[in-house]
């Protein structure tokens, strides 16, 4: 089955074409980061009008380089293409900014009308889940910790259908997090790439922590996260200390809570499969991390983080998860949901 999955929650405008939910035929990308990083964050309507401008050449182009174009078909002369060979439309409906989110949900819906193929509607935070399947196949039931720039959830995942929600964030997200840690130390947007890059300047000169910050609920049963005391005492150590120095411990508070609270829930759990999916996904010393305390409490689990590009916002993931979970609803009825949570 080949589904064209379609992306555009935040200031990113993807489509890709995937095959029976693993394997990869196209994938193309229009970002417009780099006009945030100028402002220091995300202008969500700027964000809008930027994939308006984006969405129709993505998504030609992903079922070009995909050569699904049917040549066989007659192509009437006011147009450059026919219905494209796939099987099915993919697309995000949340969460996401609401007017990003329009924008491919309404392409969807029309392309879905014009080509006359069914539409599935994707939960964002569930796709991001399904980049661990790209040729590849976790078993399950699994524990997955999902960071992005807006969430950060622990769940179980039982089977493709249920998911359960074990625990997640009290206010800010990982992602977020990092983004505004970033912009206290001046170090620019996206925030976690830029802490990740600074902190590794100083790992290599420095091995014996000179400052501590707080790991926000480490020791407290549940599963949940509270990352905005973190942000509030790196801004009372931000003078005191070397950009690199404080990059490097932000970096380690949220990455040890991260890993910590996790593997509580995977031994709580007694699963042997750990997914980690989502934009912070994309931190190698979160991954490092997670490696290093499952070998030295010689776990027996199966580890599964996406390479980072597929840890960053993306359409195979939509695709994908469109693959695993095939509800295709008339089109009529897809409309977009900026507060979908990851059980909805
Ligand atoms: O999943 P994503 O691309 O978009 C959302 O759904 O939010 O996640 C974006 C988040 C941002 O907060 C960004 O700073 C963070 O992921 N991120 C990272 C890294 N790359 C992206 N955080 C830590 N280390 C990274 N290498
Ligand atoms: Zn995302």
């Amino acid at each position: 089955m080949i589904i064209l999955g379609i992306e555009t929650s935040c200031d990113e405008t993807a489509a890709a074409v995937v095959k029976d939910g693993q394997t990869v035929l196209s994938n193309v990308i229009a970002s417009s980061q780099e006009m945030h990083a100028k402002t220091g964050g995300i202008i969500p309507e700027q964000a809008a009008r930027e994939q308006i401008k984006s969405i129709i050449p993505v998504i030609e182009q992903a079922i070009s380089k995909a050569k699904l174009w049917d040549v066989t078909q007659h192509v009437p002369q006011h147009t450059t293409h026919n219905t494209p060979s796939i099987d099915a439309i993919a697309v995000t409906v949340g969460p996401g900014l609401i007017g990003s989110l329009l924008i491919g949900v309404e392409t969807a819906r029309t392309l879905s009308w014009a080509w006359n193929k069914p539409l599935i509607p994707v939960n964002h935070l569930i796709g991001h889940l399904y980049a661990n399947w790209i040729d590849n196949t976790p078993s399950l039931p699994a524990v997955a910790l999902v960071v992005s720039g807006g969430h950060t959830d622990i769940v179980l995942m039982k089977n493709h259908k249920e998911i359960e929600w074990l625990g997640g964030t009290r206010d800010d997200a990982a992602g977020e997090c990092f983004d505004k840690c970033a912009r206290l130390l001046d170090l620019g947007f996206p925030g976690g790439p830029a802490i990740a890059k600074a902190a590794k300047s100083h790992k290599s000169r420095v091995t014996s922590h000179q400052i501590r910050l707080p790991r926000p609920l480490l020791d407290e049963k549940s599963f949940d996260f509270s990352f905005s005391g973190l942000k509030t005492a790196v801004l009372r150590e931000v003078d005191r200390w070397k950009k690199p120095v404080l990059a490097y411990e932000i970096q380690e508070a949220i990455t040890d809570v991260l890993v910590q609270k996790t593997l509580k829930a995977v031994k709580h759990h007694k699963v042997d499969t750990l997914l980690v999916a989502g934009g912070v996904a994309a931190n190698s010393r979160l991954k490092e991390k997670f490696e290093l305390e499952i070998g030295h409490w010689k776990l027996d689990i199966n580890l599964h983080v996406p390479p980072p590009k597929l840890c960053t916002d993306n359409a195979i993931m939509i695709a994908s998860a469109a693959f695993f979970n095939n509800k295709p609803i008339p089109w009529e009825e897809v409309s977009t949901n900026p507060s979908l949570t990851i059980t909805q």
